[in-house]
């Protein structure tokens, strides 16, 4: 997809900023939680080794980077966002995540901003959350991220029934399983995990 010149600057600006630290875009509430309270906890437990991150834009580009002491992995469906991946990027539906994992060897997933992003359908929702079971490890997090509006939503939280295989976790820096981290676009997160 084409970008418009000003767009092009942006992220060109962030590419080459972010690695001083100085991040020139502007951050929603769930992109701060996301990146100041979920990702230090992350990167703070010794168990959460081999991350997989779901669904890549420039604004994310610099995950990987932020993973380095980490196994990160990065999956997206589009060829064109694969610009935004580490150098373990995965360009394919995450409906395939068991074709590039082996069972129980995931200690994170992270599908965020993808469910009602592209992800849309009801069977190719269910399946990916049967291969995010299957593909993480025992004791395993995974995290859901999801904009509980009509337009983001295409169905009821209560009819993604994949999500019942796994067991909620209250997240210790938010002291919660769901906490809602922006009442504007009503992003959730969801924090799971695989029983052993
Ligand atoms: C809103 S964007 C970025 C999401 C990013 N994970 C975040 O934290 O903001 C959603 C991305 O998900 C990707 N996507 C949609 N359906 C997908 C699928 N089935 N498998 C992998 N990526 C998908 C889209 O191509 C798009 O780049």
């Amino acid at each position: 997809m084409s970008q418009s010149p000003l767009k092009q600057l942006r992220i060109l600006a962030h590419r080459n900023l972010i690695k001083f630290g100085i991040d020139v875009r502007k951050k929603r509430k769930d992109r701060i939680v996301l990146e100041k309270q979920v990702f230090p906890e992350l990167l703070r437990n010794p168990n959460y080794q081999s991350i997989l991150f779901v669904g890549c834009a420039w604004y994310t580009l610099h995950y990987p980077d932020l993973f380095r002491s980490r196994k990160f992995f990065t999956m997206e469906i589009s060829q064109d966002e694969a610009q935004y991946g580490g150098d373990r990027h995965i360009i394919d539906s995450c409906e395939k995540i068991d074709q590039h994992f082996q069972p129980n060897t995931l200690d994170v997933v992270i599908l965020n901003g993808v469910y009602g992003f592209g992800l849309n359908e009801l069977p190719a929702i269910q399946n990916t959350l049967s291969q995010i079971h299957q593909t993480l490890a025992p004791s395993g997090l995974f995290i859901f991220g999801w904009n509980d509006l009509p337009t983001t939503a295409p169905y009821r939280i209560e009819e993604l029934t994949g999500l019942n295989a796994f067991t909620p976790y209250v997240f210790p820096p938010l002291q919660s399983s769901v906490y809602e981290s922006d009442p504007k676009n009503r992003h959730r997160f969801h924090f799971y995990r695989k029983e052993c």
